[in-house]
């Protein structure tokens, strides 16, 4: 069967993961799927009903209730939230607080992990997060692990953030990606971590262009070296006749 590949990214919080995840799928003509926007669009569900943020069970209902879905609107993916389009405000700086705590715990994961699952089946992805190659998608046929130092990430999210009308200084973002990082890495739950077979990306000194041009090149390799075992195979089949 011609089959295309997951491909899992993992890293913490602005370090070029989104971006890299949504080129590379762009140009390999892959699904690109953001699952750190499904852990938001909880969150503003549940900053919108006023649920308390310590009810896991609570929680857990509203991630199993909730519909979310991306649509795709020419260059950009729009995130709905129970078919409204919250794209912009699961970035908002309430939410970037609050998704830690919402998305660490399993009730909430165990049903956005299936559905992330689901999305998948049977079609080639680029899908990013925090747990996407050691336990969203463990057998991965590639998986990239992209960092970059905080100072790097910091000035990234601030530019991003001031660019949507919200001044903060950088020792203010410095803070909060470090907050979340710690919390995100050390929590029991899926913790974000690099999984042991994942291509490590730098990406502090790097340009988009060449970030992106490491997974393309990994996937196309990965495209070759599939095709020529499907020939080998064949050859093999031929020759057993
Ligand atoms: O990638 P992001 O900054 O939009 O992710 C928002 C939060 O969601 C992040 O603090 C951790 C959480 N997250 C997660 O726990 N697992 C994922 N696969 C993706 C995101």
């Amino acid at each position: 069967m011609n089959r295309e590949a997951i491909v899992a990214i993992d890293g913490p919080a602005a370090s070029g993961k989104s971006t890299t995840a949504k080129l590379a799928a762009e140009a390999v003509g892959y699904m690109y799927l953001d699952t750190g926007a499904m852990y938001r669009a909880i969150t503003l569900k549940a900053l919108r009903l006023r649920t308390p943020l310590d009810d896991e069970d609570y929680l857990a209902r509203l991630a199993e209730e909730a519909r979310i879905e991306f649509v795709q609107d020419g260059g950009c993916v729009r995130v709905l939230l129970d078919g409204e389009d919250v794209s912009e405000e699961i970035r908002s700086p309430d939410v970037d607080t609050n998704v830690s705590l919402v998305s660490s715990y399993p009730g909430v994961r165990k049903r956005l992990v299936a559905e992330q699952r689901r999305l998948a089946r049977g079609r080639g992805i680029v899908c990013e997060g925090r747990d996407i190659g050691t336990v969203v998608f463990p057998d991965a046929d590639l998986k990239f692990y992209v960092d970059a130092t905080l100072e790097e990430r910091a000035r990234r999210r601030q530019k991003q953030l001031i660019e949507k009308g919200t001044a903060l200084s950088v020792h203010e973002v410095q803070q909060d990606l470090e907050g979340r990082d710690t919390f995100d890495s050390e929590r029991e739950t899926s913790p974000l971590t690099r999984a042991p077979d994942a291509i490590l990306i730098d990406t502090t000194g790097l340009t988009i262009p060449e970030q992106v041009a490491v997974v393309v090149d990994h996937i196309r390799q990965w495209r070759v070296a599939r095709q020529q075992d499907r020939s080998d195979q064949h050859e093999g089949d031929g020759a057993e006749q």
